[in-house]
This record gives structure tokens, C-alpha cells and sequence, in this order.
């Protein structure tokens, strides 16, 4: 049986870890070839075990516009880019340091809009992008103000992408709470009692897991007629 992403190469900045690294999963499933990226060389290495199959890695800074700019004049022609890199910050507006959210903006937005603005010279113009955002962009939550309003920048990005680069299409998936390493600083019980009360809350009463939003992912870099789309991923959390 013919496989849709096999002789594909699709990059994924911040395939080491949680969901990138279930897409890298999933693409590798599907049968492209696959060019992870991200800061920590031991996350790749062992990202590439598990992964197995044609996995290429590339220590890079998404924050860093020279880091991305040369990433991208070593991976030469490609035909799709996920970009999951993120920090995370929590703490109340009032009390953190304006340093800090700028590194939040540095590493999520601009490093969004450095790997669109070199990786698209590089895609096929058939390919596509493929942003993160959060459900906190359109849905508030109390304490992480710096990484809602990058989310909601990101999206403004993506659409206005959408427009300007031709035939590229341009998504992104906004999840809700999914269970990954990017919680594994909270103290374990906090982290349960979090998890619980959202999974109560909300329609589907579960939090995702890293394999839900990769199903989203697959269908966006498959679909060919979708772009300057936000999907949400995240239980039916945004309307409660
Ligand atoms: N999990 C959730 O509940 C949730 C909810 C809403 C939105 N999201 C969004 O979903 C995406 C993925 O989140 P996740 O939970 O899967 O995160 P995660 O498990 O913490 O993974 C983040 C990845 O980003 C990489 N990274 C961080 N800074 C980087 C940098 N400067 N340059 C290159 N790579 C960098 C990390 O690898 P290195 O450490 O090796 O650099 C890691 O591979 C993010 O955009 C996040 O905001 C997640």
C-alpha cells in the first residue's frame, strides 16, 4: 500500500519532547523522512531511538534568528514544518519580570516567525506550516498571561502567512491541557489534582494526550485544502 507522506521530509522544531515528538512519531509512522530539531542534544538522541527510521537531528535555538537562518541552509528542500518549541511561564502578571515574558515572546512567536520567514524559502510550494498556539489565546487563564497573548500573536501570524505565501498553506492546532513533560516542574501531586480538575470540567473529561493533537497534526500536513485555520484540540475545554 502506497503511504501519503512517504518521500516526504517534513521538519519538526521541538520533536524531542511531548507533543513534537509525537508527531515526529507520527510522521515516521506514515512513512516521510524526518529532521528534528531542538536545543538539548540528549533530548534528540534519545527522541531518535525512539523514534528509529530515516531521523535526521539538528541542535538548534528557535530564539535565535542566526541559529534558525543556518538550520535551515543545512536542511535544504522540504516538504513540511511543525513548529511545537516553547518555554512556558507561570506567576501573576503583576509580579513577573518583564525579562521574562520577553523570553517567552522570543522563543515562541519570534521563534515562530524566524522558522516560517527561513523555512519557507526552503518548503516545497506545495507543503505546508503548521504554528502551535494554546486554548489560553482564546480562553484566559489567570497566571500565564506573557504565553496567552504569544498564542494569540502566533494565530494573527499564521493568518496573515496564510495569505502571503502563495500556495504554502498555514495552520495552526491550539491545544488544550495535554499531558506532557512541559508540567513535569510541578510537584507530582499538584500536577494530578490540576489534571483531575480539568478532565471533570470539561466535555470530553479527560485531559489530551500528546497522540491526540498528532492526529491533527497528520491531517494538516495530508489535507490540501485547508489553510489560515486554527484547530482546536482540547475537549471541548474552550466552551465551559
Ligand atoms: N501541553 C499542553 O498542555 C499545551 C497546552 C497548550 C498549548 N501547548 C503548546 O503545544 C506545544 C508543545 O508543547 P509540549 O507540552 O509538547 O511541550 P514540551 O514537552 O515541553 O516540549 C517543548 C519542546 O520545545 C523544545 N524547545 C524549547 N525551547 C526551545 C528553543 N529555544 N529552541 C528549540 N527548541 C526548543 C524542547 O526541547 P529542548 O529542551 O531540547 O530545546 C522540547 O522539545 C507548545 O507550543 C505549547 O505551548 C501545550
Amino acid at each position: 500500500m502506497t503511504n501519503s507522506l512517504e518521500n516526504q521530509k517534513i521538519v519538526v522544531i521541538g520533536g524531542s519532547s511531548g507533543i513534537g515528538l509525537a508527531v515526529a512519531k507520527a510522521v515516521a509512522a506514515e512513512g516521510a523522512k524526518l529532521i528534528l530539531a531542538s536545543r538539548s542534544e540528549s533530548k534528540l538522541e534519545q527522541a531518535k531511538t525512539e523514534i528509529g527510521g530515516e531521523t535526521e537531528t539538528y541542535q538548534l535555538n528557535i530564539s535565535s534568528e542566526e541559529s534558525v537562518k543556518n538550520f535551515f541552509e543545512k536542511v535544504g528542500t522540504f516538504n513540511g514544518l511543525v513548529i511545537t518549541a516553547f518555554i512556558g511561564l507561570s506567576g501573576p502578571f503583576m509580579e513577573i519580570e518583564t525579562v521574562k515574558a520577553r523570553q517567552v515572546f522570543d522563543n515562541k512567536f519570534w521563534g515562530s516567525y524566524y522558522a516560517a520567514k527561513y523555512g519557507a524559502a526552503k518548503l516545497d510550494k506545495n507543503g505546508s506550516i503548521i504554528f502551535f498556539s494554546g486554548s489560553a489565546a482564546e480562553k484566559p487563564i489567570a497566571g500565564i498571561s506573557a504565553l496567552a497573548a504569544a498564542n494569540g500573536a502566533i494565530e494573527s501570524l499564521a493568518r496573515s502567512l496564510a495569505l502571503e505565501l502563495g500556495t504554502i498553506r498555514v495552520n495552526v492546532v491550539s491545544p488544550g491541557l495535554v499531558e506532557t513533560p512541559a508540567y513535569s516542574g510541578m510537584p507530582e501531586e499538584w500536577r494530578q489534582g490540576y489534571f483531575e480538575s480539568v478532565a471533570n470540567e470539561i466535555p470530553l473529561k479527560r485531559i489530551g494526550q500528546p497522540e491526540d493533537v498528532a492526529e491533527t497534526v497528520i491531517y494538516l500536513i495530508k489535507n490540501k485544502y485547508t489553510t489560515g485555520s486554527i484547530i482546536n484540540v482540547d475537549g471541548g475545554n474552550r466552551m465551559v
